[in-house]
C-alpha cells in the first residue's frame, strides 16, 4: 500500500490478555445455515461473560446489516464479508478478547486465509456439522423452503458449496449434542489450550 506507514502500538496483546488475566483467541464457527453456530456461539459467549472472561461475538446475519450490508452471496461477495470480518476478528484479539465469529464461511480457502492472516495459534476452527437433512429439516427461517423453490439463489448446501473443515479444532452436531455440551467442549478446549483456567 503506497504512502501508508504501518504503525506500531505501545500497548501490545500481550500486555492487555495479562490485564484481562486470559489468553485471547479467535473461535471460528463454521457450518450450514441453521447448523446451530449462533445458538452455540451466544450461549457459550453467556458462560464466558459468567466467568468475567472478556468475549464478543461476530454473526454473519447481523454483520450483514451494517459492515457487509451492501454484500450478498456470490463467491466474491462471501469473500468479501469474510476478509472483512476476518479483519476484524483481528482486531478484536489484538484488544486481548475471546472473539467468537460465526459465519457459513462456506470455503476452506477462505477460513484458511483468515488463520494465516492472524497470530500463530490463536486461531481456533470449531465445525458445526450438523447435516443438511437436519437443517433444512428444521428451516428455522424459512430459507430452506425458500432455496428449494428457487425464491433465494446461491444458496449453500443447496445451490452453492460448503466445504468441510479437513482438521477442525472441534466437531459439534447438535443433532447429537444439547447446547449444554457443546458448551461444555468448547470449555474444554479453552481450557486445554490455555486460554482460561
Ligand atoms: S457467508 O457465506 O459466511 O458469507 O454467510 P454469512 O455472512 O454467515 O451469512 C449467512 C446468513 O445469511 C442468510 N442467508 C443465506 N445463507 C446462505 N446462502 C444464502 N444464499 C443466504 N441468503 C441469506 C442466512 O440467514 C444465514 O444465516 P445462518 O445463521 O447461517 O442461518
Amino acid at each position: 500500500m503506497s504512502n501508508v506507514v504501518w504503525q506500531n502500538y505501545q500497548v501490545s496483546r500481550t500486555d492487555r490478555e495479562q490485564q484481562n488475566g486470559h489468553q485471547a483467541r479467535v473461535l471460528w464457527f463454521t457450518g450450514l445455515s441453521g447448523a446451530g453456530k449462533s445458538t452455540i456461539a451466544n450461549a457459550l459467549e453467556q458462560e464466558l461473560v459468567r466467568r468475567g472472561i472478556h468475549s464478543y461475538l461476530l454473526d454473519g446475519d447481523n454483520v450483514r446489516h451494517g459492515l457487509c450490508a451492501d454484500l450478498g452471496f456470490s463467491e466474491a461477495d462471501r469473500t468479501e464479508n469474510l476478509r472483512r470480518v476476518g479483519a476484524v476478528a483481528g482486531l478484536m484479539l489484538d484488544a486481548g478478547l475471546v472473539v467468537l465469529s460465526a459465519f457459513i464461511s462456506p470455503y476452506r480457502a477462505q477460513r484458511d486465509k483468515i488463520r494465516q492472516s492472524l497470530p500463530e495459534g490463536k486461531f481456533l476452527e470449531i465445525y458445526v456439522a450438523t447435516s443438511l437433512d437436519v437443517c433444512e429439516q428444521r428451516d428455522v427461517k424459512g430459507l430452506y423452503k425458500k432455496a428449494r423453490q428457487g425464491e433465494i439463489s446461491h444458496f449453500t448446501g443447496i445451490s452453492d458449496p460448503y466445504e468441510p473443515p479437513q482438521q477442525p479444532d472441534l466437531v459439534l452436531d447438535t443433532a447429537a449434542l444439547s447446547i449444554e455440551q457443546s458448551v461444555a467442549a468448547l470449555i474444554t478446549l479453552l481450557q486445554q489450550q490455555g486460554v482460561i483456567r
